[in-house]
């Protein structure tokens, strides 16, 4: 539960980092065969070579289930001590209830407050940003958060330059109250702007569009204008990375791993020149996992850990942006409590 009954404040720790990926892959190669594209066309203006695709018996809320079973056995933390569980998606498992009920059930955290959080690719830094006040304000111990996606089920596979972007996968992390005064988040900056809301999203379902008026079929699936939202994600992932930097003190020298939101690596290649990271120092896995949106830093970052680069005591700057538009920065301490 979410309480200021007895609240005590203390730090937010990143404690333990988890992933689900379904088993299926759709190659370059696939979609070739599914609209008028080329591997040669994908790599050059993407960096994509493949994405996950969930079964046909998976769901958003069974992805982010299988997740939230690796974070907490890893964590050995069990489901009833969760407070809060926050499932942040694009691709929720219905309108409402929420999702985060429907894994709350599947995984008997029967003590938790739960919603799920809608920034789209930013909604995992939006909800990590609750998670740490909730705990700095002494409101909750144990956060449970938990990105998730089933982006092949809104991606029209007739529209190529949308389709070939995207994949599902559920990542997440437990996020723990600690009294140590060295851990925890450093800074956060979670920023909006509503003027580019038309640039991306999904029109029918909502109050806007019910899905039961008539609707032409394309306005069921993700539209997408890839050239302003390509611009916006350039210039965001500079200035909010630099701001962020600037307001906790610190240079890029001082980072050790930099998480950015995984879309397509033009993006990324440029955010390492402008902002003269080394590459060393930079996670890309879109190649394999394409955009999965809400689980697209998580699940970097539990490949980063998985792989040896992400250690403990590193300091991690993810930064995430997407509809909305919205854009998250946060700079934590990982202090590992699974190591
Ligand atoms: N294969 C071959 N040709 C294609 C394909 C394809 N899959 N897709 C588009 N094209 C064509 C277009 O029709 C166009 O042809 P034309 O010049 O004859 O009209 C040409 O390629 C160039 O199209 P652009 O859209 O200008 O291509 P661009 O270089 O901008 O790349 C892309 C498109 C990859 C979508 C890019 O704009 C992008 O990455 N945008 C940002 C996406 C992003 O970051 N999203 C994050 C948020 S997602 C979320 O929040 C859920």
């Amino acid at each position: 539960m979410i309480t200021t009954r007895g609240a005590t404040r203390a730090r937010a720790r990143l404690h333990t980092i988890g992933s689900y990926v379904p088993e299926r892959v759709l190659t370059n190669a696939d979609l070739e065969t599914m609209v008028d594209t080329t591997d040669e066309w994908i790599m050059s203006r993407t960096g994509i070579r493949e994405r996950h695709i969930a079964a046909d018996d998976q769901t958003t809320a069974s992805l982010a289930v299988e997740c939230a079973r690796d974070i907490l056995t890893r964590a050995g933390v069990g489901a009833m001590d969760i407070d809060v569980l926050i499932v942040a998606t694009a691709t929720p498992e219905y309108l409402f209830p929420s999702t985060a009920c429907v894994v709350q059930e599947r995984i008997g955290a029967m003590n938790a407050a739960c919603y799920d959080s809608l920034a789209a690719c930013s909604g995992f830094i939006y909800a990590l940003g609750q998670a740490n006040a909730y705990i700095e304000a002494g409101m909750a111990k144990n956060v449970l958060v938990i990105g998730a996606e089933t982006l092949s089920r809104i991606a029209d596979y007739t529209d190529r330059a949308t389709c070939i972007l995207f994949g599902d996968a559920a990542a997440g992390a437990l996020v723990v109250a600690d009294q140590a005064a060295d851990s925890g988040f450093l800074g956060f900056e979670l920023g909006a702007d509503g003027t580019g809301s038309r640039e991306l999203g999904i029109n029918v379902g909502g109050s806007a569009y019910p899905a039961s008026r008539p609707h032409e079929r394309s306005d069921e699936f993700l539209f997408m204008n890839g050239r302003e939202v390509f611009k916006f994600a350039t210039r965001v992932i500079i200035d909010s990375t630099t701001r962020v930097l600037t307001e906790t003190g610190l240079t890029m020298d001082d980072i050790d791993l930099f998480v950015p939101h995984q879309a397509n690596t033009r993006i990324i290649d440029h955010a390492v020149e402008k902002l003269g990271i080394d590459p060393a120092k930079v996670v890309v896995n879109v190649d394999r996992y394409g955009n999965t949106s809400s689980a697209s830093v998580p699940l970097a970052l539990a490949e980063a850990r998985d792989q040896g680069r992400l250690k403990p005591g590193d300091l991690v700057l993810m930064i995430a942006f997407g509809g909305g538009l919205t854009w998250g920065t946060a700079v934590v301490h990982y202090e590992p409590g699974d190591a």
